[in-house]
């Protein structure tokens, strides 16, 4: 529980000083591999950054830190080219490693890193070619919401939090609870308002505080979780909000998404949790089945989720909770829009109802959260997106259901959290809930 809470909230004062000592050697190191002409910058940035996230991953233990870092660093690295390859590492590692001075001076401290490291950049390196500019842009972003976050003033801890989820295997709803754990270790009140359905979803967040969570589907969140975070999230008047989400492995751009809409609807977001877990897809299951049960077991790291048990204490005490808003050099949720739509998911995705065994009941209709499930001739039909949930599979009582992606067989995935999924027999052919409103 101990490991990470000097990521996230009251620091002590040594890790505070060993922060500023390590931004002040990272800024140093990049000035000197700059004024080195023998040296090889390609070769140092990538000793620099497998020296940064060993540092950050022994001292945090946490996978989706050194997992995120690595990366950002590597696509600076393959985009930025010359100097500019080390931006991301001057401006991530000091916000991951979590300095803790005053306020103020840390927000004084974030502007003065960008103007500084970007000069130093542009001066030794002027930025050539559009992955440059996507490498700067990056992290002038990263820079300009850490110093936002910052400055945005004080915050008392909420009495009562809202939290929404929206989880179809159950990985998400296993992260939100670490985090609800930690809120609740506060003596904040939590409400769980578990989303299904964009349409029919109706949540009443009463409370002071806010906490969005969802699985990434192709770098974003499923659609129905977007279109009701678009349409059907009511304005937060300045409440904060949290961000928390699950994934396979990349953690990508998607809480930029999320920080954009939370801000725009009047949402104060203040900090993001993320975790590893299993691929809940089926359909990329190949192999034995024995093989990929082993490697569930594996994630999420138990460091990892008693840190986001720390980030929700941190939340539920009013203090910075989480790890910071950093945004990679490619905008990848434009990505998962492109191979995500009802053009490409209809004929991609078909589902196929057994005749021998289907009795055209319509619990997998009720179910669908994308609705792209209708009964014709008394069979299920699909048009439309798929946000591959398995539900349709997972509910039918009959067990008729397939779904197929390209040429392989769909299989009821077995969860790894199977108390945290939707229970297979709903009585009235609606979703039921574990855990949630
Ligand atoms: C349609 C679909 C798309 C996915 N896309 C990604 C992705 O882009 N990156 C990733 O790391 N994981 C991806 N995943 C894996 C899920 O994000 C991951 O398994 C998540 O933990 C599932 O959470 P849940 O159990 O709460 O539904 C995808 C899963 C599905 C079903
Ligand atoms: S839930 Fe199963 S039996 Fe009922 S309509 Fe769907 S596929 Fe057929
Ligand atoms: S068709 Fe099945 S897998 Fe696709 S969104 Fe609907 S319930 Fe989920």
């Amino acid at each position: 529980m101990e490991v990470n809470v000097d990521v996230n909230g009251a620091r002590p004062a040594g890790a505070a000083l060993l922060s500023w000592l390590y931004f002040l050697a990272g800024l140093l190191v990049a000035a000197a591999i700059l004024r080195i002409a023998a040296w090889d910058p390609a070769a140092d940035a990538l000793w620099l950054r497998v020296a940064a996230v060993a540092f950050l991953g022994l001292k945090y233990r946490s996978l989706p830190a050194a997992l995120e870092l690595y990366t950002v660093f590597w696509l600076g690295d393959l985009l930025g080219g010359g100097a500019v390859r080390f931006l991301p590492l001057v401006a991530a590692v000091p916000l991951y490693a979590g300095w803790a001075p005053p306020r103020l001076m840390r927000a004084a401290a974030i502007a003065a890193a960008a103007a500084g490291s970007t000069l130093l950049i542009a001066a030794a390196a002027p930025i050539a070619g559009w992955g440059a500019w996507a490498v700067t842009a990056a992290t002038a972003l990263t820079l300009a919401l850490a110093a936002l976050n910052l400055t945005a003033g004080p915050r008392t801890s909420p009495r009562a939090v809202d939290v929404v989820v929206n989880s179809a295997s159950g990985n998400t709803m296993h992260l939100t609870q670490q985090f609800v754990d930690g809120v609740q270790s506060t003596g904040a009140r939590v409400t769980v308002h578990r989303f299904h359905y964009y349409r029919d979803f109706r949540a009443e967040l009463t409370g002071d505080a806010l906490a969005v969570a969802f699985p990434i589907y192709g770098f974003k969140p499923p659609w129905p979780m977007l279109a009701w975070l678009l349409r059907g999230l009511p304005r937060g008047g300045g409440r904060p909000a949290y961000v928390l989400y699950s994934a396979a492995g990349g953690p990508e751009n998607a809480h930029l998404l999320l920080w954009l809409i939370l801000r725009c609807k009047g949402w104060r977001p203040v900090g993001r949790s993320w975790g590893v877990y299993p691929l809940n897809v089926a359909t990329f299951r190949w192999g034995p089945r024995a093989l990929w049960r082993f490697l569930d077991r594996l994630v999420p790291l138990p460091t990892d989720a008693a840190a986001v048990r720390a980030h929700g204490a941190a939340f539920g005490r009013g203090e910075p909770a989480g790890y910071p808003f950093l945004i990679w050099p490619l905008p990848l949720f434009i990505g998962g829009i492109l191979i995500d739509n009802k053009w490409v998911d209809t004929p991609l995705y078909r589902n196929y109802a057994w005749r021998r065994r289907c009795n055209g009941c319509g619990i997998c209709v009720a179910f669908c959260p994308a609705q792209r499930l209708y009964l014709k001739d008394g069979r299920p039909r699909a048009r439309g997106t798929c946000t591959l949930c398995l539900g349709c599979i997972n509910v039918c009582p009959r067990r008729a259901m397939e779904l197929r992606f390209w040429s392989e067989y769909g299989r009821p995935y077995p969860p790894r959290w199977p108390k945290l999924v939707v229970r297979r027999r709903a009585p009235d052919g609606r979703a039921v809930w574990p855990g949630g409103s």
